[in-house]
């Protein structure tokens, strides 16, 4: 149970702590913070209101603990992060439990994103290994003019103190993606979880603590984006953010120094349906892409785009299957569960209504108890319609009717976002072509978008991020390139 048993540490009375300097601790501030079950609207848990003299602290604390890790051999890096893994998944109970109870995550979900975190964690171990304990060597007589007089290695540097922010629909898995890298590269680690995800974000760093890592390279802090968070991104001791969420990543990334970042800020996937492809398969995915988790992923599918003519017949399949979704507490694990908060079930409300009186089409009732939103599939939208455009990140699909091909690309393109996008046709020509004209981080010929398998490459483009992630390009991310040159008095025998 969470907050029990190994876990018991981290809590005083009914308020979690947080972890700092190798300890948890209780906040001075003496203020905490309620987190609102989404299923109940009711407090679940409390977290510290911490204060930014406690920043400071933490960002002390890293700094200097960063400073012997980036001596501490990359094998043994690897043997802690391994270790945080295998507790990590010994643990997926507890852990999924919160995430039940604080973002209504389905039971089974919840404990795939934590199983999903432990691999995360012990990949990134073994890749880092890898691409870490080895750099390029060069010689200088490639260039016209020079002798081979110069050897120049090509190393890597950790970057200092990485600040990880993950949102609250992957709390777990979105901070270790993060936390993970981060390590392995030689950096420390400051983790401002979002306040719904918070405790299961505590409990996950609970596991780093248990493998072993050294005091002040891992912290968590916990409060009010109002009173820390600002205080947080802007501090001088951070030398890097990785942040997942909503437009708050536009204002960070505004405001930053010269830090590099890595930002994913939200998508409006759109999955265009060609004459040719198995209808069968599109709708399946289209209930897979549009409603796993109730539709609160980046990556959910948040616009079809279907050729007219097999339009009606698409429609028909998905409606089918959104009849047999399972709508309820995600305890017994429905489908579609309440969306994560009152503000975010209103937002949904409001684009479902600005829709209703442009006269899209309800391929079923409208229907909402409190913050549980039932399964919507709305037809016949047209581009004046908010919902167009904009992500409803709850389980409210639109469906686009298109007359080409360079409407859906164009539909695409028109949107400021440009995380991934899906096609489905048998004509992998086609594919390939709409592929490379859809402005997107990613596109998925003939499945849904996602992010996994987590080792491959991750990326927005315009208003959906900056940089890449995935494991390999996050370790990178989190390094600087450093040269030494080696002059040498008289030419050298020895090639690159
Ligand atoms: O919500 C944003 C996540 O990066 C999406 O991840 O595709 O594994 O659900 P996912």
């Amino acid at each position: 149970m969470a907050g029990t048993g190994v876990f018991a540490e981290i809590l005083d009375g009914e308020v979690y702590k947080y972890y700092s300097d190798g300890e948890w601790k209780k906040s001075s501030s003496g203020k905490t913070v309620a987190i609102i079950n989404p299923t109940t609207r009711k407090t679940q848990y409390k977290v510290q209101a911490c204060t930014q003299e406690e920043v400071n602290k933490v960002m002390e604390s890293a700094k200097m603990a960063q400073k012997s890790w980036a001596k501490t051999p990359l094998w043994k890096r690897a043997e802690l992060l391994h270790k945080a893994a295998a507790i990590l998944k010994e643990h997926k109970a507890p852990i999924a439990e919160c995430l039940v109870k604080e973002i209504a995550k389905p039971a089974k979900d919840a404990i795939t994103e934590v199983v999903r975190s432990g691999d995360l964690v012990s990949y990134t171990a073994e890749e880092g290994v890898r691409i870490l304990g080895e750099g390029k060597f060069l010689v200088s007589d490639s260039f016209p003019g020079n002798e081979r007089t110069k050897y120049c290695l090509t190393s890597k540097i950790p970057l200092g103190v990485v600040l990880a922010i993950p949102p609250f629909n992957y709390p777990v898995n979105l901070a270790v993606s993060k936390i993970a890298p981060a390590l392995i590269a030689g950096n420390s680690l400051v983790l401002k979880p979002p306040t719904q995800g918070a405790v299961s974000a505590l409990h996950m760093v609970h596991c780093f603590h248990l493998a072993g890592f050294p005091k002040g390279l891992i912290s968590c802090i916990t409060g009010k984006g109002s009173e820390i968070g600002d205080f947080l991104t802007l501090h001088p001791g951070v030398n890097c953010i990785s942040f997942t969420g909503g437009d708050t990543g536009i204002a960070i990334s505004k405001k930053a120094g010269m830090i590099p970042l890595q930002m994913e800020l939200g998508g409006k996937d759109a999955c265009i349906v060609l004459e040719d492809a198995d209808l069968d398969l599109v709708a399946a995915n289209i209930i897979k892409g549009g409603f796993s988790y109730s539709g609160q992923r980046c990556t959910a599918v948040k616009v079809v785009l279907v050729m007219e003519s097999v339009a009606d017949e698409l429609v028909e399949k998905v409606k089918a299957k959104v009849a047999k979704l399972t709508v309820g507490p995600p305890e017994i694990d429905c489908d579609i569960t309440p969306v994560v908060s009152e503000s975010s079930a209103n937002f949904i409300e409001g684009l479902v209504m600005d829709a209703r009186e442009k006269g899209a089409t309800f391929c079923q009732e409208y229907k909402r108890e409190g913050n549980l939103i039932w399964p919507l599939l709305l037809d016949n939208v047209r581009p004046d319609m908010r919902i167009a455009w904009e992500e409803p990140f709850g389980p409210v699909l639109p469906v686009i009717r298109i007359n080409s091909i360079e409407e859906g690309i164009h539909h695409c393109n028109a949107s400021n976002f440009g995380l991934q996008g899906c096609v489905f046709t048998k004509d992998i020509n086609k594919a390939v072509l709409i592929s490379d004209a859809m402005e997107t981080g990613t596109v998925q010929i003939n499945s849904a978008p996602a992010r996994g398998p987590d080792h491959f490459p991750f990326q927005g483009l315009k208003d959906s991020g900056i940089g890449s992630q995935g494991i390999t390009n996050s370790i990178n991310m989190m390094t600087k390139i450093k040269t030494t040159v080696i002059n040498l008095p008289t030419p050298s025998y020895t090639m690159g």
